[in-house]
């Protein structure tokens, strides 16, 4: 089974093409499929100057940049459209624009191909992520965190269709949290990145930072405190920051973050008995969070499955995994007219995590 799968949900335009053995159901031991060319092309650039995503500038980039990417795809995987079984393109959630130029693109090339198409729930892609990493996959049911720039919330996975929601961020999502955090500290967007790296030279234990809802009983988490408490304690600084300090308070509120999502992850970890822990979507590339979570998960006889860095951030090689788990009646027919009437859902939930045909 071969799949070409677009992603551009956001701010990155990616293209890829997996394959999977047809032999083995999805998600079972021995089910790993493999990524045969995988390009992904980043707006950041771009956005960095406006401090952030603007929606429309990311719908025109992702026009330009989609057709060669998929062109480059197939060189890299060395194959032609006639190799393909089918085309998968994330449907949303993210930006309505963005998803669109995925959508269109995607319905254009099921047509005129003749191949049947597939719409993906962004996280299903981030979780499934999981199943390209060389080392031994997880075993449903398995816990996923999954932390990201929009999302932050913890799933019980007992299947390719089935995500049970076991908790999740009130307020901002952990990316949100280091991106806003980064900004008030003049680093340049997206900001989690640079916030892990100047952390390294710091101390945690520099500053204390609030650890939100950790007396609420459920699994749900808060980040929005934790940015007031930097404004608060930037406003009484000196500045610019002296290189030490800036270090300090990355270390300090980096700290707060993984340690607030490890303290939930625990909670559901032993709520539920899940033996297998994915953590999954942009953030899981925090170098700290990698350690806190494996080590946790050490400790509690858990096996940690960290989505290997290059899958981590928006991809299309995760949605390709996610669309080769998807169950047939998910394949929409290009000369049927539900396939053309696919659109991109900005606000689709993980109970829909395939388009669904209405028999
Ligand atoms: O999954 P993703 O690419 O996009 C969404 O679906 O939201 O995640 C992007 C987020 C951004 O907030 C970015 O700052 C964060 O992932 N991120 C990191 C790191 N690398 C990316 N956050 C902390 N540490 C990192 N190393
Ligand atoms: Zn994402």
């Amino acid at each position: 089974m071969r799949v070409l799968a677009i992603e551009s949900s956001c701010d990155e335009t990616s293209v890829a093409i997996l394959s999977s053995p047809d032999d083995i159901p999805p998600l079972q031991p021995g089910w790993q499929p493999s990524v045969e060319g995988h390009v992904v092309s980043s707006q950041i650039e771009m956005h960095k100057r406006w401090g952030g995503v603007v929606p429309e500038l990311a719908s025109r980039a992702h026009l330009e940049a989609i057709l060669p990417a998929i062109d480059d795809a197939f060189k890299q995987a060395q194959i032609t459209r006639k190799d393909l079984d089918f085309i998968a393109v994330t449907r949303g959630p993210g930006l309505v624009g963005a998803l669109l130029m995925g959508v269109e693109t995607a319905k254009s090339l099921a047509f005129s191909w003749g191949l049947p198409i597939v719409g993906v729930h962004h996280l299903a892609g981030h979780i499934l992520a999981t199943y390209l990493s060389d080392n031994p996959p997880p075993k449903v049911p398995f816990g996923c965190l999954l932390v990201s720039g929009g999302h932050s919330a913890m799933y019980q996975v007992d299947g390719p269709t089935d995500f049970k929601l076991l908790g999740q961020t009130r307020d901002d999502a952990a990316g949100e949290a280091f991106d806003k955090g980064a900004r008030m500290m003049g680093l340049p967007y997206p900001g989690g990145m640079h916030i892990d790296r100047i952390a390294k030279d710091g101390d945690a234990d520099a500053y204390e930072f609030p650890i939100a809802m950790k007396h609420s009983g459920n699994l749900d988490m808060s980040f929005s405190g934790l940015k007031t408490a930097l404004r608060t304690k930037l406003q009484k600084m000196e500045t610019p920051l002296s290189e030490e300090t800036r270090a300090d308070l990355c270390a300090s509120y980096q700290e707060a973050i993984a340690q607030s999502l490890a303290f939930k992850t625990k909670k559901g970890l032993a709520q539920t008995g899940l033996k297998h822990l994915v953590v999954a979507g942009g953030v899981a590339k925090n170098s700290r969070i990698r350690v806190l979570l494996d080590e946790m998960c050490q400790d509690l006889g858990v096996t940690a499955h960290l989505v290997p860095l290059g899958y981590c951030t928006d991809n299309a090689a995760m949605i390709g995994a996610a669309a080769l788990a998807a169950p047939q009646d998910a394949w929409l027919d290009p000369m049927d007219e539900t396939a053309l009437t696919m659109d991109a859902n900005p606000a689709i939930k993980l109970d829909t995590p395939f388009t669904q045909v209405q028999r």
